[in-house]
């Protein structure tokens, strides 16, 4: 349909027809990468939820699989987290391959709809054939009982390496909740964190927490990542993160970060609209080591709205997490995972670029922009603003650049195509806070037919965004005032669908 060829992505994860929001559940076993997603099959707004699955063996091209686990009439199966059981300390393993457990919210509709308090528990189900049927734990559940909060879910655990225990954290409301266990059946309660801390306009919802070390040293430190919705960083729901210790017990925020969360209110994992709820892999091979993570690629501002029918939403590309320190300070960083390079089938590289005003980047029109990963360094800047463009024949434009005035990056979607579906759409330009005035800069550019994804100086500032234009994007340009000096221009095709 004409739908499927202007708006279904050629490479980000959508289910073939229906509403996706969340990545739960996800891990490695057995050669594949499992994702699943909170699913509502018979429609294309957030309805009874379901587990959807899929799975990939690059993270790159996914396979929608069977729905994985169904809600039973009004109890609803709400975001979480699986683990790969290795050693089958949950005794659910039949004794031929690891059991892996699943654990999420079970969301009592009636109860909601009573105004009752207890309306989430966390339950768990588990599968005994690498993570493709599930069984409800029936007989043990739930594993957590709701405390009286009415914001009770998305538990996300893990192996605590370094303590020998699971833990798990789950969003409570106005700040994350700490649990351990030996089986994955008992939980037991340790502590809590960020009630007055990082950004607060909304619910806090989907968090993660795992060790990670440091690169290119042996030091590790513990990373919360907490989404939250509204009151991301350009509105809306918006995922930011802490950086820490934790001693089997207790999370505590680094000095230096905890300082840095103060002054900005929260740090992001990104500062577009378009990356929320997002978590990591469990069970990734200990000889890869790299955390990897998805996000869901749509805002609750609207995503209910977007001018797509048959399904609703997309996942983010998969992305390598890294920490990195400089000096004292710890940051994390994200870029898209390796394996997208094995898609690329096309390299062009562009001629160094020089001058003021606007100019154009002839070798954009050799690329099918809606499947290109576009590479490039910028130096030299002054105080000016320099604008990227993105445009197609019909004068529709999605632009993003440096404001090195003002000491930001920008991207702005107002005028790319359908934007009237929804207010918060496209009514202010989402900006990603730099730390001063930068002299160079290097982007790398991920783009779908319906996306934008910004990596900035290899992934210190992410830019997330999803778009609706009437025809496809097919050039690119530059504006600035005093000049821009552009270099290491690559245009790589991907093929990939
Ligand atoms: C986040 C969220 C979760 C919840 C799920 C329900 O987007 O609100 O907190 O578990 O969606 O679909």
């Amino acid at each position: 349909t004409a739908e499927e060829k202007m708006y279904r992505p050629n490479f980000h994860f959508t289910p073939k027809k229906g509403w996706m929001n969340d990545p739960n559940g996800m891990f490695y076993a057995n050669g594949n990468y499992h994702l699943f997603y909170q699913y509502y099959p018979d429609g294309n707004k957030w309805g009874p939820m379901h587990w959807g699955h899929a799975i990939s063996k690059d993270l790159i091209k996914w396979e929608e699989q069977p729905i994985a686990i169904y809600p039973d009439r009004d109890k609803y199966i709400f975001s979480g987290s699986a683990a790969v059981d290795v050693n089958n300390t949950s005794g659910l393993g039949t004794g031929k391959t690891a059991p892996i457990v699943a654990i999420y919210t079970l969301h009592d509709m009636t109860k909601e709809k009573e105004n009752k308090i207890d309306v989430e528990q966390q339950d768990i189900a588990y599968s005994n054939d690498n993570g493709f049927t599930w069984q409800k734990f029936e007989e043990g559940n739930p594993v957590i009982k709701n405390p009286g909060i009415r914001d009770f879910r998305d538990p996300k655990m893990t192996w605590d390496e370094t303590h020998k225990q699971w833990i798990m954290v789950l969003a409570a409301q106005d700040r994350s909740q700490f649990y351990k266990s030996k089986d994955l059946k008992n939980w037991e309660y340790l502590s809590d964190f960020g009630k007055n801390i990082g950004a607060h306009g909304g619910v806090w919802e989907c968090p993660d927490f795992f060790e990670i070390k440091v690169k290119g040293t042996n030091e590790t430190k513990w990373v919360l990542i907490q989404s939250l919705n509204p009151g991301g960083a350009n509105g809306g729901s918006g995922t930011q993160y802490f950086i820490g210790d934790f001693d089997g017990k207790t999370f505590t925020q680094d000095n230096n970060f905890a300082q840095k969360v103060e002054k900005e209110k929260a740090v992001w994992i990104d500062y577009g609209k378009d990356n929320y709820a997002g978590v990591t892999w469990n069970n990734v091979p200990s000889a890869d080591g790299r955390r990897l993570f998805i996000g869901w690629m749509s805002n609750w501002d609207y995503a209910q709205d977007v001018p797509t029918n048959t399904w609703r939403s997309a996942t983010t590309i998969a992305r390598e997490i890294e920490l990195v320190k400089k000096g004292n300070d710890y940051n994390l960083i994200s870029n898209p995972v390796k394996e997208i390079n094995k898609y690329v089938s096309k390299t062009i590289k562009g001629k160094n670029l020089k001058g003021k005003g606007k100019l154009s980047i002839p070798e954009a029109e050799k690329v099918d922009l809606t499947k290109a990963i576009i590479s490039f360094n910028v130096k030299n800047l002054k105080e000016d603003t320099y604008t990227f463009i993105l445009s197609n024949p019909s004068g529709e434009s999605l632009t993003f650049g440096i404001n090195n005035t003002e000491n930001h990056l920008f991207l702005d979607r107002s005028k790319s195509g359908k934007t009237d579906f929804s207010e918060k759409f496209a009514s202010k330009i989402s900006k990603a806070a730099l730390e001063g005035s930068q002299k160079e800069g290097a982007f790398k550019i991920i783009l779908d037919k319906t996306s934008i994804e910004i990596f900035y100086n290899n992934g210190e500032r992410v830019l997330t965004e999803i778009f609706f234009s009437n025809q496809p994007f097919t050039s690119l340009s530059v504006s600035s005032n005093e000049g821009i000096e552009m270099s290491n221009i690559v245009l790589n095709q991907l093929n990939i669908n």
